[in-house]
């Protein structure tokens, strides 16, 4: 029974996220400058895991009134506001790739893909005021803490503050923030209770933690990402596993310490720094912590009635650890 009942589920869920991409589709036609519409096209096509859409489908059943039409936009909402964000992240990162194709900065150079990334974030504010001023104000409150993030991680931690929780501070900014908004705005769309959405606002921040701190092990441990490799480690930005490097008194660190302090903007520099630091204990540690995380995360999810969308929301902090790319 649980199992038709979830293979049922997944088949909604797809057909709401065929629902958003056609949604997604549309978003260029409305640029009236046909620059405009290719280059905003230019990384929403590129595809990506779309894992913010993924969450407001499966929060969208949580309430007593789902509505495909409120999810679709919400889900058009989140995904827009972060493929602006990449649009000036990989301005920032000095990025070459994304989603497996050239970033929109080397395309079409910094300003345009700046003002590219503004104008999607425009029509992802035109669509939230459809949803009414509750999304508007969320959606709003959570692109000041996306902008807070990302200068917490540019500025670096300051003197006498503890670089892991400087770390952490930033993570929830940049990435827990929106993913918790998209945990919300789901839920939000089919009119869920307020207490489910106080423990789904906590399980979002936690997941969205987990998937920055998963995505920052990936930059260092796969090849495979689409995105450039190493580019933390080249542009010196300290995540879990070097912040946990930095805190080791082991002296057997010490090469892979002074090796990471140096210029890396050589190739073969990088390439061995990647390769020593894969090999190294804190890589384990970081996965240790990401897991502990994730469950934290899952613990939330036990106020939610037993059913099809819980049962997804705890497969996804299976997968959230686990992902490789
Ligand atoms: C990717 O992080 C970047 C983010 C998660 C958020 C960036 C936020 C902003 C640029 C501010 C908000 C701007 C707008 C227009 C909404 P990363 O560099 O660690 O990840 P990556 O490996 O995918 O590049
Ligand atoms: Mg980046
Ligand atoms: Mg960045």
């Amino acid at each position: 029974m649980t199992l038709a009942e979830d293979e049922a589920f997944r088949a909604r869920v797809e057909q709401q996220l065929e629902g958003v991409e056609r949604r997604l589709g549309q978003v260029a036609l409305g640029a009236d400058n046909p620059f405009i519409a290719e280059a905003s096209r230019h990384v929403i096509n590129a595809g990506g895991k779309r894992f913010r859409p993924l969450l407001v489908a499966l929060t969208s059943h949580l309430g007593p009134q789902p509505s495909d039409e409120r999810m679709e936009l919400a889900s058009a909402v989140v995904e827009l506001t972060h493929v602006a964000s990449l649009y000036h992240d990989d301005v920032m990162d000095e990025a070459s790739m994304r989603r497996g194709v050239t970033s929109a900065n080397v395309a079409y150079g910094n300003s345009i893909a700046i003002m590219v990334g503004d104008w999607l974030f425009s029509r992802a504010s035109s669509l939230v005021t459809q949803l009414g001023t509750e999304f508007v104000r969320l959606q709003a409150d959570t692109f000041s803490e996306l902008v807070a993030g990302q200068i917490g991680e540019m500025r670096g931690s300051d003197a006498g503050e503890d670089p892991l929780s400087h770390y952490l501070d930033v993570i929830a900014g940049k990435t827990g923030a929106l993913i918790r908004t998209s945990v919300l705005f789901g839920a939000m769309t089919s009119h869920a209770e307020p207490r489910v959405l106080e423990a789904l606002g906590r399980f979002g921040m936690q997941i969205g933690m987990v998937f920055q701190l998963s995505d920052d092990l990936i930059d260092i441990t796969s090849t495979t990402t689409g995105k450039t490799p190493g580019t933390d480690l080249r542009e010196h930005v300290a995540t879990l596993p070097i912040l946990l490097l930095d805190a080791s008194e082991d002296p057997e660190d010490e090469p892979l310490k002074q090796l990471l302090a140096d210029d890396l903007a050589d190739d073969r520099e990088l390439a061995r720094a990647l390769s020593m630091l894969r090999a190294s204990h804190v890589i384990e540690e970081a996965r240790d912590e990401i897991m502990a995380r994730a469950e934290a995360a899952r613990a939330e999810l036990a106020i939610l009635p037993q059913g099809p969308a819980r049962r997804a929301l705890d497969r996804v902090c299976d997968e959230v650890v686990s992902r490789s790319h």
